[in-house]
């Protein structure tokens, strides 16, 4: 089944803000072809994890997830047609793109598309962080990924019954946000229910140190960046991180020390009812959400 969180592309207006913003302020390599479009932004030694195409509105476009090897892709494949879900076959130039050999997507109840894909190619050269910044990903993945969707229920009974993830807790402090992994990092994926709307929250990268975080956060404060959140420790995953607003009007989470699951014992689910620790202020002028898009109820 899914393994671990490979790859995201969103669109936006403001894609080439991104190979300033990247590299800058998260330490992200960017890789983009100067002659193409599209901002390709590398954490490690895939040959990229975030793409950032141009687009007239923000929006995320795809979520690429690693089924780990050709078995994962039959048994996520006959997941989905048992329960009525169109698993798609991608062409061969579209699995080339994403570096990848075999592809298909297929849609989630709140219409996001997800890609499912096994043996990434690695890239040619060793990943360079121009700020020394060393990412947490390998078998758990890129980071997360906050959802914000119409009907909370029906996308996280997708997730949990059909595509095998695993209900970690929830947060129950004035809206319930649903935490699920299908790894050992505490969540791959997270959902918050916005009534009539879509949206990608928030991204989370992990490092390997809070002073790697320290230092982001330095450097976004020394930047004037939009700060959604100051620097905080979640009660349930434990993570130390702030939020900064993106180009693209989402947030990147940067964090360090989250908590894993264990795979064996079957944890309970856990309830809390608080999001923080400590910190995690938003502004006097809290943001709004920018990555929302409105969609027609079913
Ligand atoms: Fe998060």
């Amino acid at each position: 089944m899914i393994k671990s969180l490979s790859y995201v592309g969103i669109s936006s207006p403001a894609a080439s803000e991104w190979r300033r913003f990247a590299p800058e302020i998260l330490g992200l390599q960017d890789v983009s072809d100067p002659s193409e479009e599209v901002t390709r932004l590398r954490m490690d030694d895939a040959p990229w994890r975030i793409a950032v195409h141009v687009g007239k509105t923000n929006a995320l476009e795809y979520v690429g997830w690693d089924v780990g090897d050709h078995d994962g892709f039959e048994a996520v494949a006959s997941a989905l047609v048992d329960s009525g879900v169109d698993l798609h076959a991608a062409d061969a130039a579209l699995a080339d793109e994403r570096g990848v050999s075999a592809l298909g997507w297929f849609r989630d109840p709140a219409g996001f598309r997800h890609e499912i894909s096994f043996a990434r190619r690695q890239a040619d050269t060793p990943f360079e962080s121009p700020h020394a910044v060393k990412f947490v990903t390998g078998d758990n993945g890129l980071g997360h990924l906050v959802f914000m969707v119409p009907d909370m229920q029906a996308v996280s009974d997708f997730f949990l019954k059909v595509l095998g993830f695993r209900h970690s807790d929830d947060v129950e402090a004035g809206a319930r946000i649903r935490f699920m992994h299908c790894n050992p990092r505490h969540h791959t994926l997270a959902l918050a229910q916005v009534p009539g709307h879509r949206g990608m929250h928030h991204m989370m990268l992990e490092a390997d140190s809070l002073d790697t975080v320290g230092r982001a956060y330095d450097r976004a404060l020394a930047a004037n960046e939009p700060m959604a959140m100051s620097l905080g420790r979640h009660a349930n995953d434990l993570m130390t991180s702030f939020y900064v607003r993106t180009p693209s009007g989402f947030e990147i989470e940067f964090g360090s020390g989250g908590r894993l699951m264990d795979m064996q014992a079957g944890e309970p689910v856990g309830q809390y009812s608080e999001t923080s620790i400590w910190g995690h202020r938003p502004p006097e002028e809290p943001l709004v959400p920018g990555m929302l898009e409105p969609i027609s109820s079913a």
